[in-house]
C-alpha cells in the first residue's frame, strides 16, 4: 500500500483488495474525512442490490470517507452530488447520461456504478462513497457484455487513470462543498442530462412516465395521470422503455 496526498485528500493505494468500501467501513474510525481508498484488484467488490462488480487494473475502483455531521437526510442528495462530479468528470472525455440516481451510461451502457453505504455509530457518522468507472477494459463478461461498457471502448484510445481519478476528486470536492453551502448546481447537471427524463419504466410493478427530477432530487413520475414524487431508497427500476 502507498499513500499519496492530494489537496484535502488522503489516497491509500493498493494492488489489491477485497473492496474498498469494505476497507472503509472496517478502518473509518481511525482514518480522517476525504480518506481515499484505490485499489487495481478487487477480489469481492460490492455493487448495489447485492451485486458483485469487478474490478481489475484496468479500471478504477475508488472510495471516499465522509464524516458528515447528520446523515440520514443528506444521503439521497449526497448520492446526487457523486453522480454528478462523476458525469462531469467522465463527460470531458465522450458525452454521458446519468441514469437517475447516479448511474452514468454512455449510449445507453453502463461506464460508472456508485456504491454508497452509510455507517451510523454516534458520535462518528460515516459515509462511503464507492465509484466503479470502467476505463480501459475492452472485454466484458457475457452476463454484462450488452450493458457495460468502458472509455477505451468508446474513445478508441488508452485513457489516462490516474487523471481520470484526479478530476474526479476535483469535481466531488467542488461540487460537495457547493452542496454544504446550500448551492444546488448538482441537481441542475442531474436534471440537465438525465437518462431517464422522457422514457416509459416499471417502478416497484408499475408502468410510470418518468416526467423529470425534481429540486430535492427525487424523481417526478407520472402514473395514471397523477403526479408522484419517488426517492431513490424506494424504487427499483425494473425495465426502461427508449
Ligand atoms: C453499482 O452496482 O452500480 C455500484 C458499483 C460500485 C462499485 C464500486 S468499485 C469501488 C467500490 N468498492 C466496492 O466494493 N464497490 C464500489
Amino acid at each position: 500500500m502507498n499513500i499519496k496526498k492530494y489537496g484535502k485528500f488522503s489516497i491509500y493505494h493498493f494492488d489489491e483488495i477485497d473492496s474498498t468500501n469494505l476497507y472503509l467501513r472496517e478502518s473509518y474510525n481511525s482514518l480522517d474525512e476525504f480518506s481515499v481508498i484505490t485499489s487495481d484488484y478487487q477480489s469481492k467488490g460490492r455493487g448495489r442490490l447485492g451485486r458483485t462488480w469487478h474490478t481489475n487494473k484496468d479500471n478504477i475502483a475508488i472510495s471516499i470517507l465522509l464524516k458528515p455531521k447528520v446523515i440520514n437526510n443528506d444521503i439521497a442528495r449526497i448520492s446526487l452530488v457523486v453522480g454528478a462530479s462523476v458525469y462531469k468528470t467522465i463527460n470531458k472525455y465522450k458525452k454521458c447520461m446519468i441514469k437517475w440516481p447516479n448511474d452514468i451510461l454512455i449510449d445507453g451502457k453502463k461506464v460508472s456504478g456508485i456504491l454508497l453505504e452509510a455507517v451510523s455509530a454516534p458520535p462518528i457518522n460515516a459515509l462511503i462513497i464507492g465509484i466503479g468507472i470502467n476505463i480501459n477494459q475492452m472485454i466484458f463478461e457475457d452476463d454484462i457484455k450488452n450493458k457495460a461498457t468502458s472509455l477505451k471502448l468508446l474513445c478508441n484510445k488508452e485513457i489516462d487513470k490516474d487523471e481520470v481519478l484526479l478530476s474526479l476528486l476535483d469535481n466531488f470536492y467542488d461540487l460537495y462543498n457547493k452542496f454544504l453551502q446550500g448551492n444546488d448546481e448538482y441537481i441542475e447537471i442531474v436534471r440537465n442530462n438525465s437518462y431517464l427524463t422522457g422514457r416509459k419504466a416499471f417502478i416497484n410493478n408499475r408502468e410510470v412516465q418518468i416526467i423529470d427530477i425534481n429540486d430535492d432530487g427525487t424523481l417526478k413520475i407520472c402514473f395514471n395521470g397523477t403526479i408522484e414524487n419517488v426517492n431513490s431508497g424506494e424504487v427499483t427500476l425494473e425495465k426502461i422503455y427508449q
